[in-house]
């Protein structure tokens, strides 16, 4: 236990004695600032920064600030038991790689500085407009950017994952990744990059409109159809009446020369020589017995007697069953 809190308090001293530099690893974009703090418990008498080894501002006690720049500044934070200046680089380039910290008698504290290159992003083609059931391609492509960018879809808001390819010439990277949606409802595609150095992705969105060319086309398939039948039909009722008429007069002609035949085959034979019934001019079913089937015949004058086979009684109307 003693061992342990004697470790304790050691560690504690040591830290607070020596500088501490913050943050460690920095990543900024070109032409930003970038900010480091280094501090201590103890005053010191001398405190040096550096950029890639290159003594760039040195603080005294006895003479303030030396030899500030426009590029290179110090804010003093120094507040009772905690020595502390904050540096500050502008405008940074991207051969700004380390930044170092050194105190009277310690060693040099090291951070690394990554500059970033935000590119563009643009979305090749833009707009498109696709018949239902289409596929669309997206094609992303980050122009200038450094590091490799990540980066992804996002679909009416789902992200998408993306393979993407890059290449490089000399220190920037070009990247592009392609997206295939099927067109089935309007949406909205927006493509996202990033690097580190940013909070918030760069983006283009494209809009993916779906033309419901199938449906149309079933309408109009539908038209068509209805349309064709309906001629169809008309064409079906006009020859159906064209042939009914000629069918009919053709009848008639024949059915008038019948008749002809009959009147003529009339005059030659006797009336009394009828065929039976001819004269019949009504037909009832027998009113008087509802069991019986037998239709019963008016004739309105005597018949001759061997065709009357059956009478009943009434003097004038005579009635004659037949089987129907
Ligand atoms: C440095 O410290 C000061 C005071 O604590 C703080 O306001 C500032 O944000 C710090 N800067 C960095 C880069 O951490
Ligand atoms: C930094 O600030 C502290 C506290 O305000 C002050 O005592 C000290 O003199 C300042 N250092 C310089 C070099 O201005
Ligand atoms: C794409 O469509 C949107 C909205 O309809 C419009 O604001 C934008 O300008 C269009 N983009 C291109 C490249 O035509
Ligand atoms: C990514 O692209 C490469 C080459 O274009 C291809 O071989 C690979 O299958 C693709 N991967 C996916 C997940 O689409
Ligand atoms: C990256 O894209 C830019 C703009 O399209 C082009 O000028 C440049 O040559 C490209 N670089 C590479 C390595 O393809
Ligand atoms: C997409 O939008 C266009 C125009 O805003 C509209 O005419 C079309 O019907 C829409 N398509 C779908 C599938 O909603």
């Amino acid at each position: 236990m003693d061992v342990f809190r004697l470790g304790l308090f050691l560690l504690i001293t040591v830290a607070g004695v020596s500088a501490e530099l913050q943050p460690l690893n920095a990543a900024v974009l070109r032409g930003s600032e970038a900010r480091f703090n280094c501090s201590r418990t103890l005053t010191s008498s001398v405190m040096t920064w550096t950029v890639n080894g290159v003594l760039v501002v040195t603080i005294t006690e006895a003479s303030g600030v030396l030899n500030p720049t426009e590029r290179f500044s110090v804010t003093n934070f120094t507040t009772p038991g905690n020595y502390k200046w904050e540096f500050t680089i502008r405008n940074v380039q991207r051969n700004d790689t380390e930044v170092g910290c050194q105190l009277t008698n310690e060693g040099i504290q090291r951070a690394t500085l990554s500059v970033q290159e935000r590119g563009s992003v643009e979305i090749v083609g833009g707009n498109q407009t696709k018949a239902e059931g289409a596929q669309a391609d997206f094609q992303c492509r980050a122009v200038g950017w450094f590091p490799e960018p990540s980066m992804s879809w996002s679909v009416n808001g789902a992200e998408q994952s993306c393979n993407r390819s890059s290449v490089t010439e000399g220190s920037v990277f070009n990247s592009s990744c392609t997206l295939t949606v099927t067109a089935i409802r309007n949406s909205s595609v927006q493509c996202l990059v990033t690097i580190p150095a940013l909070l918030t992705p760069e983006s283009n969105t494209a809009f993916l409109t779906v033309n419901k060319i199938t449906k149309r086309d079933q309408t109009v398939l539908i038209a068509i159809t209805v349309a064709f039948s309906a001629a169809a039909l008309l064409f079906l009722i006009i020859y159906g009446i064209v042939f009914f008429c000629l069918r009919r007069k053709k009848k008639s002609g024949y059915q008038e020369e019948i008749k002809r035949a009959q009147v003529q085959a009339q005059n030659r034979t006797p009336a009394s020589q009828n065929v039976r019934g001819r004269d019949n001019r009504g037909y009832i079913t027998d009113g008087h017995d509802g069991h019986t089937t037998d239709g019963v015949w008016f004739t309105n004058f005597n018949r001759p007697q061997n065709l009357d086979e059956f009478f009943e009684e009434g003097p004038r109307k005579h009635r004659h069953m037949t089987l129907v």
